[in-house]
């Protein structure tokens, strides 16, 4: 049975990554370590509340003392470390804590991965370490680091680590680098859970500067496929690509989430650019296709539709976020039990 610390399960892709392979296997026991950040919801995990492969440990990454206790108490074979900081407005707003968890916390994983000598560390990384591309090309696993935004500068410099770490403890780290996810449970902050639930609620959609920057969007449950593919065959010391050839200017994100929630283009609001603002992203994931056989699945008119329904029939999940009584959660829940 593979014992796996999976960091960072209470935000957007690592809480869908836990319901996900909790269903799909009974092989593995998940010890889920979240600091419940403002992006962490345990709201997002109550299907698998009660299941026997599966525990809950409020803390923080950076904390050696807990992570050496965690590897010691469970018998940690596998680390899978979504928890970052991940919002570039955030970042650019104040960049100190996404130093201290994404590079200072990766540290402290890779420290303990080393002492404890795990069998895999996936290291969840984001094309986003690859800077910004012009009109032509695609990010490859060899092209060049050149982060711009201070969360992309922290994602660049933990990748970095990690691969020190293999070369010279060869600590079995994989790093894998994703596209912009969307889908269930997103945190209504980025792009599109954001506009799905403004349009819902008739207020405006702030688009970016000229709304011409392009993403390339891949469905929440196939980025956590490809992660759980890597985590099986997966070879160490490697970089993967995941994507999903879906490159979109934002303007058009906008325009569908309005079609389809019923509402009129007067909602779109032009703002002032972000700071420092990629142009385009368009990630080359052949790699992952050729050596590992993964390649996402879902359409993008399929999960779009699925996304904003979910969003229309879970008003209770972001209501509770606006409000923030999601954050009371855990004391309801834990506080009694330990
Ligand atoms: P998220 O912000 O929704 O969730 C992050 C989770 O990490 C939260 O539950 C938060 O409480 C937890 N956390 C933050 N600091 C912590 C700390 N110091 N110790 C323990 N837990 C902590 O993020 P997400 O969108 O789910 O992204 C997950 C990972 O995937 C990140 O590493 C991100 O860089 C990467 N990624 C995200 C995308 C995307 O489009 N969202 C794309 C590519 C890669
Ligand atoms: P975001 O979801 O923050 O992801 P990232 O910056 O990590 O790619 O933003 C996606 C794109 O949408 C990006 O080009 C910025 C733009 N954007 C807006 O135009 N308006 C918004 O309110 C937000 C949050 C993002």
């Amino acid at each position: 049975m593979k014992k796996i610390l999976v960091t960072g399960g209470a935000g957007f892709i690592g809480s869908n990554f836990i319901n996900y392979v909790l269903e799909k296997r009974k092989d593995v026991f998940i010890v889920n370590l979240d600091k419940l950040t403002y992006a962490g919801n345990l709201k997002n995990l109550t299907g698998i509340e009660g299941n026997s492969n599966y525990t809950f440990v409020k803390g923080d990454i950076v904390n050696d003392e807990l992570i050496s206790y965690i590897f010691q108490k469970y018998e940690i074979s596998h680390v899978i470390n979504f928890a970052a900081e991940s919002h570039v407005d955030r970042s650019i707003l104040g960049s100190e804590i996404f130093f201290r968890t994404n590079v200072l916390g990766t540290n402290v994983l890779l420290e303990n991965a080393k002492r404890f000598h795990v069998e895999k560390f996936i290291q969840i990384s984001t094309d986003e370490v690859y800077g910004s591309l012009g009109p032509e090309g695609q990010f490859e696993e060899t092209t060049p680091l050149q982060p711009n935004s201070p969360y992309a500068a922290s994602k660049a410099a933990a990748d970095l680590m990690a691969l020190a770490f293999y070369h010279t403890y060869q600590v079995p780290v994989i790093i894998t680098r994703c596209s912009n996810n969307y889908g269930p449970f997103q945190f209504p902050e980025k792009l599109i859970p954001l506009m799905i639930i403004n349009s819902l609620n008739d207020k405006k959609l702030p688009v970016y500067g000229d709304g011409l920057n392009v993403r390339d969007w891949i469905y929440v449950n196939d980025h956590n496929k490809a992660v759980d593919v890597v985590l099986e065959k997966g070879k160490v010391g490697e970089v993967y690509n995941i994507g999903a050839n879906t490159e979109k200017p934002n303007i058009e994100i906008v325009k569908i989430i309005l079609d389809q929630t019923g509402k009129t283009e007067d909602l779109i609001e032009y703002v002032k650019d972000r700071l420092g603002h990629d142009r385009r992203y368009a990630i080359n994931s052949f790699k992952i296709k050729n050596e590992l056989g993964w390649q996402a699945e879902q359409s993008f008119e399929d999960a779009i539709r699925n996304t904003v329904n979910w969003f229309v029939e879970n008003e209770k999940w972001w209501k509770e976020i606006i409000s923030g009584e999601y954050q009371n959660y855990y004391k309801l829940q834990y506080s009694s039990r330990s």
